[in-house]
């Protein structure tokens, strides 16, 4: 007589099936991320181009500055890298992941944080708060004080521990935005998106935020997208300069390159040095 089951080979156990698996599913074995990469990316609303055809690669431990006039798509495109908005064209790349279109919160667990151009703090919690908000993100398993101990330690990166307590509405504005680099931090990230951080900041807090800018890239090796106006900030920063304008690329390379380059003299610094006769002139 057979034993039961014998000859007959048990079925194997289940095996994880990739095909099976939501894209996003971080159990997916993965390898450090060497790249963010947007490739031919195009965003359309209701028939306006806002960006058309625009490549952008953004490597660990180095900062690319994006330029443009005001309405050239450099919102958007900091939007489609971190999920906000799905491109109507083209793919984002993490490493060889193509994340296009994943949702904010998939993108944001695999390592890409980013701080807003309108702040979105929570003005009536306090600056701990809102970095234990960042903090729990990629640490799910941290509850209470240690949560507390992760979020405070990068107050203390950022130069924000005196403040912790504050009620983060209260703040002034150059404090605001460094808050929200905190928060953006406190996910871990490997590629930190920036728009406009020095916005509304005056020198010396431009200044102070250039250096904690270099110094996490220092630190951290974090690959940086700094979306910014204050030009002055952007050449001394960027190891690399991207210019959009009316959602193309119109120019890249180092400081030096982009500001000699015609194009960007006509589509951007000509307007602001054309404002600025208009000013003298008026
Ligand atoms: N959700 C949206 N719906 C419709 N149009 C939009 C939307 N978001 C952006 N746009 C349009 O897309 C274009 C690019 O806007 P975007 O905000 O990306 O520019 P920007 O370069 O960030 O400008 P700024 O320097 O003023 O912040 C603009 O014409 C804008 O009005
Ligand atoms: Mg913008």
């Amino acid at each position: 007589m057979q034993a039961i089951g014998g000859g007959v080979p048990a079925p194997a156990p289940p095996t994880p099936d990739a095909t099976l698996r939501a894209p996003w599913d971080s159990s997916a074995t993965q390898s450090a991320p060497p790249s963010l990469r947007a490739v031919g990316v195009g965003m359309s609303f209701a028939g306006l181009h806002a960006l058309s055809g625009v490549d952008l690669a953004l490597k660990q431990g180095t900062i690319v500055g994006l330029i443009g006039p005001n309405g050239s798509g450099k919102t958007t495109l900091l939007n489609i890298l971190s999920g906000v908005l799905a491109p109507t064209d083209g793919h984002v790349f993490l490493g060889d992941t193509e994340i296009t279109g994943w949702p904010a919160h998939h993108v944001a667990a695999r390592g890409i944080a980013r701080s807003f151009q309108n702040i979105r703090l929570f003005g009536q919690m306090s600056v701990l708060e809102n970095v234990e908000v960042g903090a729990a993100l990629r640490r799910r398993t941290l509850l209470g004080a240690s949560l507390r101990h992760a979020a405070r330690a990068m107050l203390a990166e950022t130069d924000l521990l005196d403040v912790a307590e504050r009620r983060a509405a209260t703040l002034p504005y150059g404090v605001q935005r460094r808050v929200e680099i905190a928060r953006a931090l406190a996910t871990q990230p490997t590629f930190l998106l920036l728009d406009e951080p020095a916005a509304g900041t005056n020198e010396a807090e431009s200044d102070e935020l250039r250096e904690l800018i270099a110094g996490l890239r220092r630190e951290h090796k974090l690959g940086m997208l700094v979306v910014e106006h204050d030009l002055r900030l952007i050449m001394r920063l960027a190891d690399h300069i991207v210019v959009l304008n009316e959602g193309r690329q119109i120019s890249e390379g180092t400081a030096d390159e982009v500001r000699d380059d015609p194009a960007v003299k006509e589509a951007y610094l000509g307007r602001r040095s054309m404002a600025a006769e208009a000013t003298v002139a008026g």
